[in-house]
């Protein structure tokens, strides 16, 4: 069966770069990616590609290329399902904040509510894409809502989990390691839905990269390589801290240990802390999956990630505070970055609204800067948080529009975001117009140290 028609409900960050790829090496398929969020779908429609609703290097010359050729960004979800033969489900699935399995479990309410639409909308046999992430099983809670609230219609459910990174995600979707199709194995139907898939990626990823599994195995394996990846850099982490009391340098042991190809060299780089909106959340998420069949070890095991996290942000906030001779009250310090990793402009989970909270707490006054992330969301991260009055976020701290300003007259500044730019700023000029003694404390391990230590700063980086 070729596909014609492709709904994709949810335009984030996954749902957005991922349709328009897909757009761009299908042209013969119409794409259309629908979200409740007007405002959204009306900055992926905006005529200036400067405005699209998510930072990311090349997806705005993918959209340039496709958009208003067969991708198309709309409000309208019922007529987009309606049309549609195959539709991906990319909404967010964030942890639950309420009821059983509060700050655990993932959140299905907006799974199901697709779910529940399509049902309503279908008139013609569709396949359901799982693009976001999901618990094990959650492919049969999905069949059982399409099959006993649908009119006659056949569904087939499919696992498609994304496994781009954000900040290279039109890299990651123009070359994936590979593509994973979970779906029915054991049914000419289930087997016939899965190539129609393949057929849709095979215009542009090799054969021999596209897996086929059964839905279980497709899903689980996207929480067990969230969970590998975020182990890999606790585990750095955890290091780090050895390597501060001991006088080793992190970096060192990550590339000597690296170079062993049992172990190879990616996602070894201390941090300040992993962000984003997936490492935590299917940890989280996986533990809960383990204690509720009542495997308690290998929940503990895999919870010790997020610990070992915590507490990295933690130390690392702790430490400016120790070595700003125990008080940071009033003092003046700059925070460069705030994305939870370069090239992006989204802030979930961020280790820079964690450090900025403990920072807040000791009356600290914080400037901002970050190239690509707005004021608005800044406050609105610090806000949700929940620690202080939004009147008092406003107060302590500022955000401003280049690193100059927002290092001037402070006493200290921390790197918490890896962008390319910091590396390059006149650092002497900074140096001369901060309060001495001037300290950096490098969340990122992303500046020379000799050359900062010659320009007069006190220089601390994470491991050294
Ligand atoms: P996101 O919050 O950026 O986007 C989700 C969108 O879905 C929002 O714009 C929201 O308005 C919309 N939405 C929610 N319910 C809806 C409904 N009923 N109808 C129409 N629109 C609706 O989230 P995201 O980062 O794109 O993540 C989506 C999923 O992909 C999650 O399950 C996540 O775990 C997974 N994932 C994310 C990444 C990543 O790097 N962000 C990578 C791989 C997988
Ligand atoms: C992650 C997964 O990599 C991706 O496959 C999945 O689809 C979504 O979740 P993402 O969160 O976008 O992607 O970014 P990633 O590059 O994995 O970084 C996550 C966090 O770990 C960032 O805060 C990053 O700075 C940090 N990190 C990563 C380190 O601190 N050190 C490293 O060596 C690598």
């Amino acid at each position: 069966m070729k596909i014609k028609n492709i709904c994709c409900i949810g335009a984030g960050y996954v749902g957005g770069p991922t349709m328009s790829v897909i757009a761009q090496k299908n042209p013969g398929v119409n794409v259309t990616v629908v979200d409740l969020n007007e405002k959204r779908i009306a900055a992926w429609n905006d005529e200036d590609l400067d405005n699209l609703p998510i930072y990311e290097p090349g997806l705005a010359d993918v959209v340039k290329e496709a958009r208003g050729r067969n991708l198309f960004f709309s409000t309208e979800v019922d007529k987009a399902i309606a049309e549609a033969e195959m539709i991906f489900i990319s909404v967010n699935t964030p942890t639950k904040t309420y009821g059983i399995g509060k700050g655990m479990a993932a959140d299905l309410k907006y799974i199901e509510l697709c779910a529940r639409q399509i049902a309503r909308v279908s008139t013609t046999d569709k396949i359901v894409v799982e693009k976001s992430t999901l618990p094990v099983r959650t492919a049969q809670a999905l069949k059982n809502i399409l099959d006993n609230t649908g009119n006659g219609v056949n569904y087939q459910i499919l696992s498609n989990p994304e496994f781009l990174a954000e900040g290279t995600a039109i890299e990651d979707l123009h070359n994936p390691d590979r593509i994973l199709i979970g779906g029915d194995m054991d049914s000419k139907e289930g087997r016939d839905a899965m190539q129609a898939l393949v057929d849709v990626y095979a215009e542009w990823v090799p054969k021999e990269q596209i897996l086929t599994t059964n839905v279980w195995s497709s899903e689980l394996s996207k929480l067990t390589a969230n969970a590998f990846l975020a182990q890999r850099v606790s585990s750095i982490n955890a290091m780090s801290e050895l390597c501060e009391k001991t006088g080793a340098d992190v970096s060192e042991v990550a590339k000597a240990v690296g170079m062993d190809s049992r172990i190879g060299p990616k996602f070894l780089k201390a941090s300040v802390g992993f962000g984003g909106s997936c490492f935590q959340k299917d940890i989280l998420n996986l533990v809960y999956i383990a204690k509720s069949y009542g495997l308690n070890e290998v929940a503990d095991y895999w919870e010790q990630v997020i610990i070992m996290n915590d507490h990295q942000k933690r130390r690392f906030a702790a430490n400016i505070v120790k070595t700003l001779f125990n008080t940071v009250s009033g003092k003046k310090i700059a925070l460069l970055g705030w994305a939870f990793k370069k090239d992006t402009n989204d802030t979930r989970e961020s280790a820079a609204i964690y450090v900025a909270d403990y920072l807040l707490n000791e009356q600290a006054e914080i400037v901002v800067y970050d190239p690509k992330v707005t004021e608005e969301q800044i406050y609105a991260d610090l806000d949700y948080i929940g620690t202080r009055s939004e009147v008092e976020n406003r107060k302590l701290l500022k955000v401003v529009r280049t690193p100059f300003l927002a290092c001037e007259n402070s006493h200290a500044i921390a790197v918490l975001t890896e962008w390319d730019e910091f590396k390059s700023l006149d650092w002497k000029k900074i140096y001369e117009n901060m309060l001495k003694p001037a300290f950096i404390f490098d969340g990122r391990k992303l500046l020379d140290q000799k050359r900062m230590k010659e320009i007069g700063f006190e220089y601390y980086a994470i491991g050294n």
